[in-house]
This record gives structure tokens, C-alpha cells and sequence, in this order.
């Protein structure tokens, strides 16, 4: 009767051993795989993830020349819809009577085929500023 007690303990105990690692091992695999990205970033250490985040939601970085590429340059650069076309100062010249800042409020208000804020809604006043006197010339 022991004998075949202990016949049916010792592989319960073997195949109880063997379910823990199997599953300790498929733990690790999944803790592995559930990661977040930014948990590989090292403190101290340069950090993709994070620079192309910082990068992706404007980070104040973008020059007036990144602005006008992505957003003006569209209709600002052949004068669609009679847009005043970049380097052409005599055209922006004749509409900035009120100097930069007239232009600079009808950039941000939109007036007719242009819109507010030349689709560049996350623009700061500033960065719009920048974009009008470079591509205007003034
Ligand atoms: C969808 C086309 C379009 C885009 C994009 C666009 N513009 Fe314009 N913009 C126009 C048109 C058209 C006019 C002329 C509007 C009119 O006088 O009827 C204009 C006029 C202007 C003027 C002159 C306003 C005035 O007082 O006469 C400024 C300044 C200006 N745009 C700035 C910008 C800036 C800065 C951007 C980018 C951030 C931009 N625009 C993007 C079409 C566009």
C-alpha cells in the first residue's frame, strides 16, 4: 500500500515542481511584454522614447522656417487663393498698414480663404509673428 502511495507522490511532486516553473517562466515573459516604453529609459541617460514625445508635441523647438513648411508654405508659397506669396514684400507691404502686429491679428482671426491661425492652431502668437516676418520679408 505504501509502496504505491509513494509511486503516485513522487511524480505529483515532480509535475507540481515543473507548473511553477513553467508558469514563474511565462510571469517573466509577460511582465517582459507588458512593459511600458518609457520603464527602458535610464535616468541620466539619453532617452529616445521621451525626445520624440517632447518633439512630437511641439516642445517650443520648431523654427519659423518648421511652421511655414508645415502650415503656410500650402497656400503661401504659389499665392493660392490669392494668398500674398512668400518673399513677395511688396504685396505683404501693401497689406500690413497697420504694421506687423495688423497682420499678425489677421493671421490669427483668418480673413476669407485664410484660416485662423493658417491651420497651425497649437501656434503660439510668437511663432505666427516669426512665420509672417519671414516669410513677408518686413
Ligand atoms: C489655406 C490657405 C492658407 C494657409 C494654409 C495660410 N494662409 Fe495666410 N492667407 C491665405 C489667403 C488666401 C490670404 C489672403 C486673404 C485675403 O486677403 O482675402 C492670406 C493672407 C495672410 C496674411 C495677410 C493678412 C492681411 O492682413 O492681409 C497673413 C499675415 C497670413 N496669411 C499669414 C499666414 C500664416 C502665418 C500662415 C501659416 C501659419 C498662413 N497664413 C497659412 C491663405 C492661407
Amino acid at each position: 500500500m505504501n509502496l504505491i502511495k509513494n509511486m503516485l507522490v513522487a511524480p505529483a511532486a515532480v509535475l507540481a515542481l515543473w507548473a511553477a516553473t513553467a508558469q514563474a517562466t511565462t510571469a517573466e515573459a509577460i511582465a517582459e511584454r507588458l512593459k511600458p516604453v518609457g520603464e527602458v529609459c535610464v535616468m541620466g541617460e539619453e532617452c529616445k522614447g521621451i525626445e520624440a514625445v517632447a518633439s512630437a508635441a511641439g516642445g517650443g523647438a520648431r523654427t519659423a522656417d518648421d511652421i511655414i513648411a508645415k502650415h503656410c508654405g500650402a497656400c503661401h508659397t504659389a499665392g493660392v487663393l490669392g494668398a500674398p506669396k512668400i518673399g513677395d514684400t511688396a504685396a505683404w507691404q501693401a497689406r500690413a498698414t497697420n504694421g506687423i502686429d495688423g497682420l499678425l491679428a489677421h493671421a490669427i482671426s483668418g480673413l476669407n480663404a485664410m484660416p485662423p491661425k493658417g491651420t497651425c492652431n497649437d501656434c503660439t502668437d510668437d511663432e505666427l509673428r516669426a512665420a509672417i516676418e519671414k516669410m513677408s520679408g518686413l
